[in-house]
């Protein structure tokens, strides 16, 4: 940041003093939204004393053909009738966006042409030019050569030290001194490299209403977080009914499992103090019907960790989607990017006719300047044994979960949940025992589209009049329907997880 003010005060200094010699123009600025590239503007007409015309689209844009480019022509005169001035162009991309992109009869064109004349007219003048665009790409490049704009200045996202101070002097704004935990705010700049200004202060300002209720809590690294979350809305966030890990019924060994995950993300910075890691990316296998996605919800919802999910099948046709995918997930961190029948994506190379796409995730997921922190990556699949090794070595899918078909005991408390949180009522003979040692072998999926499917017969066969319990036979025959269809569904080499989902 402060190497930026820096630099942007010498060019400043440069234009000003130099202008005798008309060697040098413009200042561009660039880089991610959010960042300040507009502060830096105004702090840079603030320190050197001067007037500032700041001029964004909306300033120049007419509902008639050539106006606009007679504002843009007018605000030149003006700038130069001001002189010394900084001229301000915000969103530069919408005035000098590059004329391939426009149709050629259009007034983009002539703008850009108008743009160029004026730019180089300006050098006569004590005039700092400065532009600021997200989009460094879109502008022509004739508009920012040499001798258009001499100065570029990237104004990145900010540095570590950098976000502690922004953290800081947003929270002291929003709060008042004294209310900080020790390393509170060090621990959230560790943690949210590429974070933009414009986000580092909004959580600040959340932080008032986080704490509402709560008598003398300091703030703390959690708070923060929950700060964060208000601050990114509904992206990422999971349907209300949504499972917790502790609604799900597995084997006790295998719950556990998962709430050892669950916590390392929850804690991930106590974790860091006791010289643990965060997982990085985790391999869910296992038969369809099992949990797998349940699961990875669950983990998202019960962690409160941003939630965005695709399919191996979504990547395969549209590649840049990881790309996509993995920059919003940045932006919405603490994240899980869930990726559902992910065989089809993360397939053995040799064998596959989309290593390409393969390669592309797998160096994503390694990131280009190393692992980008609370960032964890869980993948789906039935067939783990066709994933790529490559995948499953440390440092991508490290760790695997595989999920079982469930054992009768564990049946048979699925099924006396799901039997009380329905309505209809079962024969008391059927205990959940009974039912479970009936569809023992049946995954959770499919018991559940079973004892749905017997409570319909029922209903159909008492039509109009009274219910009556459910009974053995209409479990048998609701097995039938739901285990004989994903049987043909087999046999037809269609996924069975399309007939069982209904439950
Ligand atoms: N252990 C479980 N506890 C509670 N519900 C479960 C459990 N396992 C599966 N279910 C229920 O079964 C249905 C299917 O589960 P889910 O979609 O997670 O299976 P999956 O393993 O991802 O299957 P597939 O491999 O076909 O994608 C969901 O409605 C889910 O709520
Ligand atoms: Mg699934």
């Amino acid at each position: 940041m402060e190497n930026i003010k820096q630099r942007l005060w010498t060019a400043g200094q440069n234009l000003l003093t130099n202008r005798a010699s008309k060697t040098r123009n413009g200042i561009l600025l660039f880089g991610p939204p959010g960042c300040g590239k507009t502060y830096f503007a105004q702090a840079l007409a603030g320190q050197l004393d001067l007037p500032l015309i700041s001029i964004t689209s909306g300033d120049l844009a007419s509902r008639w053909i050539n106006e606009s480019t007679e504002n843009l022509v007018q605000v030149f005169r003006e700038a130069a009738a001001q002189a010394p001035c900084v001229l301000f162009f915000d969103e530069f991309e919408s005035v000098a966006e590059h004329r391939a992109r426009h149709s050629s009869s259009g007034e983009g064109i002539q703008m850009v042409n108008t743009l160029l004349a004026e730019i180089v007219k300006l050098r006569r003048h004590r005039v700092i030019l400065i532009a600021a665009t997200n989009y460094m790409d879109r502008l022509d490049p004739a508009v920012i050569r040499e001798g258009r704009f001499d100065f570029k200045i990237e104004v990145p996202p900010p540095d570590f030290n950098a976000r502690r101070a922004i953290l800081e002097d947003a929270i002291v704004q929003h709060m008042g001194l004294g209310y900080i935990e020790g390393d509170t705010i060090t621990l959230a700049a560790q943690r949210w490299e590429g974070f933009s200004v414009k986000r580092l202060q909004a959580v600040a300002e959340q932080i008032p209403e986080v704490r509402q209720g709560i008598k003398f809590a300091t703030i703390d690294y959690p708070m923060l977080c929950r700060a964060l979350r208000l601050v990114q809305g509904h992206k990422g966030k999971l349907p209300e009914q949504t499972k917790s890990i502790s609604e799900l019924v597995f084997a006790p060994p295998f719950t556990e499992r998962l709430q050892g995950i669950l916590y390392r993300l929850r804690e991930v910075e106590q974790l860091q103090g006791k010289g643990g890691t965060a997982p990085t990316g985790i391999l869910f296998s296992g038969p369809p019907g099992t949990g797998k996605t349940e699961a990875a919800r669950a983990l998202a919802k019960d962690s409160s960790w941003a939630f965005l999910a695709t399919t191996g099948q979504d990547l395969l046709v549209n590649p840049c989607h990881i790309d996509e995918l993995v920059s919003e997930a940045m932006e919405l961190r603490p994240a899980i990017i869930f990726i559902d029948e992910a065989d089809d994506v993360l397939l053995w190379r040799e064998a596959s006719s989309y290593a390409s796409v393969t390669n592309k995730l797998l160096t994503v997921m390694d990131g280009a300047k190393g692992r980008p922190p609370d960032l964890v990556f869980i993948a789906a699949t039935n067939y783990p044994e066709r994933l790529d090794p490559a995948a499953l070595r440390g440092g991508r899918f490290t760790e695997k979960l595989q999920f079982h078909l469930p054992s009768q005991e564990t049946l048979a408390r699925y099924i006396d949940r799901w039997c009380q949180s329905s309505v209809a009522t079962f024969d008391p003979v059927l205990l959940p025992e009974t039912l479970a040692s009936i569809l023992k072998g049946q995954s959770i999926a499919n018991v559940a589209a079973i004892l749905q499917e017997a409570i319909n017969i029922r209903i159909s066969r008492r039509a109009g009049r009274d219910l009556t319990p459910v009974n053995r036979s209409d479990v048998m025959q609701a097995m039938n329907t739901i285990v004989g269809a994903s049987q043909s569904h087999r046999v037809a080499g269609t996924r069975f997880r399309h007939a069982c989902h209904a439950g």
